[in-house]
């Protein structure tokens, strides 16, 4: 059995921010969030976050996940007596405790898997994740003897000049064995230079820890203030992209594009520069998407374009041609081979296959068949300042410019809606609806005022 506990209590004065640190956000996920995400191959039995400053707020970042338990850590002082709170809590547990710090968000789950092998296989009492870095500063340095053997952990701060010239570092990611981890925790002294209790003082108490590197450094990147918050975006970005790439995503010029972790893009879809896919989003095959557009918890078929647009929520069938300038949201569905043009907005409508809403449109909780065309300038007035109203178009029915539909109006199949129309009431197949004010001429009208006047 493996319980996971994430050390979360910390303020993180250093990102200067109201909110607590592990809240912060990166690439659409907090960093804890990232943190509970990243062990979803160990499938732990017990998920512990250890919280404090601010920890209602943490918990309430949770309210869909009955699966976490909460444990207060009141004051501070430090990450052993952080790990101390557990005591109670896992009173009885036998198995391995993975302990992971809340603000290292770029961890892989492979690397968790393979760090509790390593620690089973071996029957370690703690196997901990250790990395070489070119500038060590601020880390936990981990000496080891030839066999990865831990003899000992130095936090920086704590080092003599000779020590500082050791680049291993302590990851703060840690397997212990449960019962032997905790005979030790209650031995840990504050005798540091932050009068703290050191997680890392265990190793004194405890046979055999062992260390094992991590191959990609930036996974034990802890993020401290803004600028690391930034930097681990980058690298995020940059994992992300290239394995898009390596399964045929073309992106024209990369850096300008941002695309989360939990976006799904088939091959041959291509990425135009200022494309940004957020959330819960899948584009399908030879997609372009771009330049200069959103994409937010939306799917998109296959061969669909979508040019300088805001698309969030709502789904797109293939061989749609979306934008310039359109905007989706609110569960908008546009099935297939639709052409939604130039400065159109759609909420909550669903438009049937071979449809157009080509120019300056706005329809909110409508229907639409299917080979429908919205003429430019097309509106349902969907409010009437209480409630919504829907608007129900039938199949091949053609609204003419700037016509207005006043909700809730149903047209039938094969209707033909003059320009300029007010609808305000059911029109049925096949006929023509004019709702507007005949045109009237007063023939020689400049002659007739000029004459009134004099
Ligand atoms: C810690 C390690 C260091 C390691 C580094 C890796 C110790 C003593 N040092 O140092 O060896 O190289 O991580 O990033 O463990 N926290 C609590 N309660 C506390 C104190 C901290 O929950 O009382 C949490 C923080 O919110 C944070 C994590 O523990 O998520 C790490 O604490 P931090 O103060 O950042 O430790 P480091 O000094 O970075
Ligand atoms: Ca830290």
């Amino acid at each position: 059995m493996v319980a996971v506990a994430i050390l979360a209590a910390g303020k993180g004065t250093r990102m200067k921010s109201d909110l607590p640190k592990v809240l912060h956000t990166l690439g659409g996920r907090s960093l804890v969030q990232r943190v509970i995400d990243s062990c979803h191959l160990i499938a732990p039995s017990r998920k512990l976050i250890i919280i404090g400053y601010e920890g209602e707020q943490v918990k309430q970042s949770f309210e869909h996940s009955s699966s976490l338990e909460f444990v207060e850590q009141r004051e501070q002082l430090g990450t052993g007596h952080a790990i101390q709170q557990l005591l109670p809590h896992l009173q009885g547990f036998e198995g391995d405790l993975l302990v992971l710090n809340g603000d290292a968000p770029l961890l892989r789950p492979e690397t968790l898997e393979n760090l509790l092998q390593i620690h089973q296989k071996n029957n370690n009492a703690a196997t901990l994740l250790t990395a070489n870095l070119p500038n060590p500063k601020g880390y936990g340095r981990v000496f080891c003897d030839g066999n990865n053997q831990v003899s000992q952990i130095v936090e920086d701060r704590d080092c003599n000049a000779a020590q500082k010239q050791n680049n291993r570092v302590n990851g703060g990611i840690y397997c212990f064995n449960w019962s032997k981890l905790a005979e030790a925790l209650p031995k840990l002294s504050t005798n540091n230079d932050q009068k703290e209790y050191y997680l890392t003082e265990v190793v004194d108490y405890l046979n055999p820890v062992m260390a094992v590197d991590v191959e990609d450094y930036y996974e034990i990147n802890g993020i401290n203030d803004r600028y690391q918050l930034s930097i681990a975006n980058d690298i995020l970005q940059d994992r992300i992209k290239k394995h898009w790439m390596s399964v045929g995503v073309t992106m024209i010029d990369a850096d300008s594009i941002t695309i989360d972790d939990t976006v799904t893009l088939a091959p041959d879809v291509i990425l135009e520069p200022q494309t940004h896919l957020r959330g819960n989003t899948s584009i399908g095959a030879k997609s372009r998407i771009g330049p200069g557009s959103l994409v937010e918890n939306s799917t998109i078929g296959e061969q669909v374009t979508a040019l300088y647009s805001v698309i969030a929520d709502s789904e797109i069938a293939d061989n749609c041609r979306v934008g310039p300038y359109t905007h989706l949201r609110g569960e908008a569905k546009i099935e297939a081979s639709c052409r939604i043009g130039n400065f159109v907005e759609i909420k909550k409508t669903q438009v049937g296959d071979k449809s157009n809403v080509a120019h300056l449109t706005y329809l909110g909780d409508a229907t639409l068949g299917q080979e429908v065309n919205v003429g430019a300038g097309t509106i349902t007035a969907n409010y009437d300042g209480y409630r919504k109203h829907q608007t129900i178009i039938g199949d091949r029915t053609k609204t003419g410019a700037n016509s207005v539909f006043v909700a809730p109006v149903t047209l039938g199949e094969e209707v033909t809606v003059a320009a300029g129309s007010v609808v305000t009431n059911d029109v049925p197949d096949h006929a023509l609806v004019i709702a507007r004010q005949r045109q009237r001429i007063i023939e020689d009208w400049k002659a007739k005022m000029a004459q009134k006047k004099s």
